[in-house]
C-alpha cells in the first residue's frame, strides 16, 4: 500500500508544477504582450492628477506620500524609475497590474484605465534631468570614469554591465541626484540591481544581482558578468543584501571637483 500512496503523492506534485509552469508561460506572454503597450492617456493631462488620488489612496503606505521610497520596508524611489534600463509605459504597468513575486508589492486588479492614471502620474513625477550647466573638465572626467567606475558601468554601447548604462542619465537626472548615487549608492537600487547571494547544489557559492526572479527561479548576473539561471528548490542560504554592488564613493576617494568632471563626461556623452 505504502509505495503506491507515495507514486499518487508524486504524480499530485508532478501534475501542480505542470500547471504552474503553463501559468508562468501565460503570465510571462502577458506581460511581453503589455510591454508594447503605449500610455493611451499620455495626452491627456487631467490623467496624471487622477492617478494622484488613486496613488494616495493604494501606494502611499508603502512607497511614500511624495513617492520617495520607504527603506525600511525596501519600497523604491517611484519618481526614479523611469531612469532606470528598460523601464517603459507598459513595463510599468505591468508590474503594477501583476506585483512583483517574491516582494510585498502586491497585484493590483483595478481596470487598465485606472493603471494607465498610475502611469500617468508617475511619468509626471520623474525626476527631471540637469538643473544647472555642467562645469567639469570632460577629459579629466574620462581619465577618472576609465579608472574607476568603467570596470562596471558602460556609457553607451561597449564596457560593462554589471551596473546601468550611464549613456544620457544626465538627461534623466539632477546633478545632486546623480551625485548621491555615486556618493551613497545603497541609499536606492534600481530594480535588476538588487544584490543577492546564495548556495547551489552543484555551483557553490553565488554572487550577483537579480535580473528576475518568480516562485521557482531565479535569474541573475554574478559578479563576473555572467547571466545565470537557478531553480529555487537547488539554492539554500539566499540571502538578499542591503548593500549595492557598487562600492560608495567618499570625498576622500573622489573629491568634489572629480565628481563633477565625472558629470562633466557623462553629460558630454549624452
Ligand atoms: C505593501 C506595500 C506596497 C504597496 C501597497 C505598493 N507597492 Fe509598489 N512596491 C513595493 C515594493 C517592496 C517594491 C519593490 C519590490 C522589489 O523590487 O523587489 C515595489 C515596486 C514597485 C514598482 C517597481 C519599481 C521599479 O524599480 O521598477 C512600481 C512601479 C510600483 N511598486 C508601483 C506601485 C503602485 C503604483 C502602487 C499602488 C497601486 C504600489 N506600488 C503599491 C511595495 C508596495
Ligand atoms: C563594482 C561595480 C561598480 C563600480 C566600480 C561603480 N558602479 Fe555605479 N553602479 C553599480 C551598480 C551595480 C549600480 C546599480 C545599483 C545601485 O543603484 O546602487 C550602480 C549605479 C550607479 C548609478 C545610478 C544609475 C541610474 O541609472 O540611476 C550611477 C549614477 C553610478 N552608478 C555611477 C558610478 C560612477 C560615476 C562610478 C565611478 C566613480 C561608479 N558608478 C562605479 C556598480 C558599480
Amino acid at each position: 500500500m505504502k509505495p503506491k500512496n507515495y507514486l499518487v503523492t508524486n504524480f499530485g506534485v508532478m501534475r501542480i508544477s505542470v500547471c504552474a509552469l503553463v501559468s508562468l508561460l501565460l503570465l510571462g506572454g502577458l506581460s511581453v504582450a503589455q510591454a508594447q503597450q503605449n500610455n493611451p492617456l499620455a495626452s491627456d493631462p487631467r490623467a496624471a492628477g487622477a492617478g494622484g488620488v488613486i496613488f494616495r489612496a493604494q501606494c502611499a503606505t508603502c512607497h511614500g506620500a511624495d513617492a520617495k521610497g520607504i527603506a525600511s520596508i525596501e519600497a523604491p524611489d517611484l519618481t526614479l524609475i523611469w531612469t532606470q534600463d528598460g523601464n517603459t509605459d507598459g513595463s510599468v504597468f505591468a508590474t503594477i497590474q501583476n506585483g512583483i513575486p517574491g516582494s510585498i508589492m502586491p497585484a493590483h486588479g483595478f481596470p487598465d484605465t485606472e493603471i494607465w492614471m498610475l502611469v500617468s502620474y508617475l511619468r509626471s513625477i520623474a525626476t527631471g534631468g540637469a538643473t544647472r550647466p555642467f562645469t567639469g573638465d570632460a577629459d579629466t572626467g574620462q581619465r577618472l570614469f576609465n579608472a574607476n567606475c568603467a570596470g562596471c558601468h558602460r556609457v553607451g554601447g561597449a564596457g560593462s554591465a554589471l551596473g546601468p548604462n550611464l549613456a544620457g542619465v544626465t538627461a534623466r537626472r539632477s546633478q545632486d541626484s546623480i551625485a548621491s548615487s555615486i556618493r551613497e549608492p545603497s541609499a536606492s537600487i534600481g530594480r535588476g540591481y538588487k544584490p543577492i547571494s546564495f548556495l547551489s547544489v552543484n555551483q557553490g557559492r553565488v554572487q550577483g544581482v537579480i535580473k528576475s526572479e518568480d516562485a521557482f527561479s531565479i535569474q541573475i548576473m554574478d559578479s563576473n558578468q555572467q547571466l545565470r539561471g537557478f531553480m529555487k528548490s537547488e539554492l539554500s542560504q539566499m540571502n538578499r543584501e542591503p548593500n549595492s554592488l557598487m562600492p560608495s564613493f567618499s570625498i576622500a576617494e573622489l573629491s568634489d571637483s572629480e565628481l563633477n568632471d565625472i558629470l562633466g563626461f557623462l553629460d558630454q556623452q549624452r
